[in-house]
């Protein structure tokens, strides 16, 4: 039975998403929360072995639906083996990525279409829905430019993703939006153009609002 709470961060790279995750995280713990972070596609060591295949930028063509099961086969298994057990501890489980990004990516992105992606989603994440997804919300152009000028300060080759045409990321933007418009109450836009701690600002107010439903379903019980 789940009890914690799951909260997840998306958007494009580039948009200051693990910032503001940090950020979040060191919030909920003043709070006095136990919180597990995690990331996608990772998050296990089987996780990570995956993770290496999808963005190794050697891998070649991967067929998009082989990229899709391969993303929810790394879900998988952290499920089982993190997101599961933590919120059944009562934790709060915050992921940098879930499954609101295969619906962006995969369904949108390299468009599978979201039906596709749903089928894999409901027998792999079932009733394991976040109950808060951030989407840090920013043009493709400029959210490639940071993630670019990131990676070569850091002398790392772009990975498969970010190899990606501006065309595919503005799909992914595109789904984004679409999503937060057909879940409203769960997802969450913002624009990622604001300084830090504006957004943290904002994405407390995010967090404090699931905190204070939460409370009331609780005292309801
Ligand atoms: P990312 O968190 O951006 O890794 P890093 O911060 O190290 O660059 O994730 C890697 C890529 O995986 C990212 O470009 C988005 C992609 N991705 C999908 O296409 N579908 C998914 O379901 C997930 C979780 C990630």
């Amino acid at each position: 039975m789940k009890r914690g709470l799951f909260i997840t961060f998306e958007g494009l790279d580039g948009t200051g998403k693990s910032t503001q995750l940090r950020r979040a995280v060191q919030y909920l713990r003043k709070c006095g929360y136990r919180v597990r972070v995690t990331r996608e596609p990772g998050g296990t060591r089987t996780g990570e072995r995956i993770r290496d295949i999808l963005l190794a930028a050697n891998t070649g063509k991967l067929a998009p639906l082989a990229e899709l099961a391969l993303l929810y086969a790394a879900r998988a298994q952290l499920l089982a083996e993190v997101v599961r057990p933590a919120l059944a501890r009562g934790e709060v489980v915050v992921s940098d990525r879930y499954n609101t990004a295969s619906f962006a990516f995969q369904g949108y992105g390299r468009q599978l279409g979201t039906t596709t992606v749903r089928a894999f989603d409901r027998v792999i994440c079932g009733k394991i829905q976040p109950d808060l997804t951030i989407v840090l919300d920013l043009e493709p152009e400029r959210a490639l430019a940071r993630a670019l000028g990131r990676d070569t300060r850091r002398r790392s080759r772009h990975d498969r993703f970010e190899q990606q045409s501006l065309a595919f990321h503005q799909r992914v933007r595109a789904g984004y939006i679409a999503l937060a418009r057909r879940a409203p109450g769960r997802i969450k836009l913002v624009r990622a153009d604001q300084s830090i701690p504006e957004l943290q600002i904002r994405i407390r107010r995010l967090i404090d609002g699931l905190l204070r439903t939460q409370k009331a379903a609780g005292s309801r019980r």
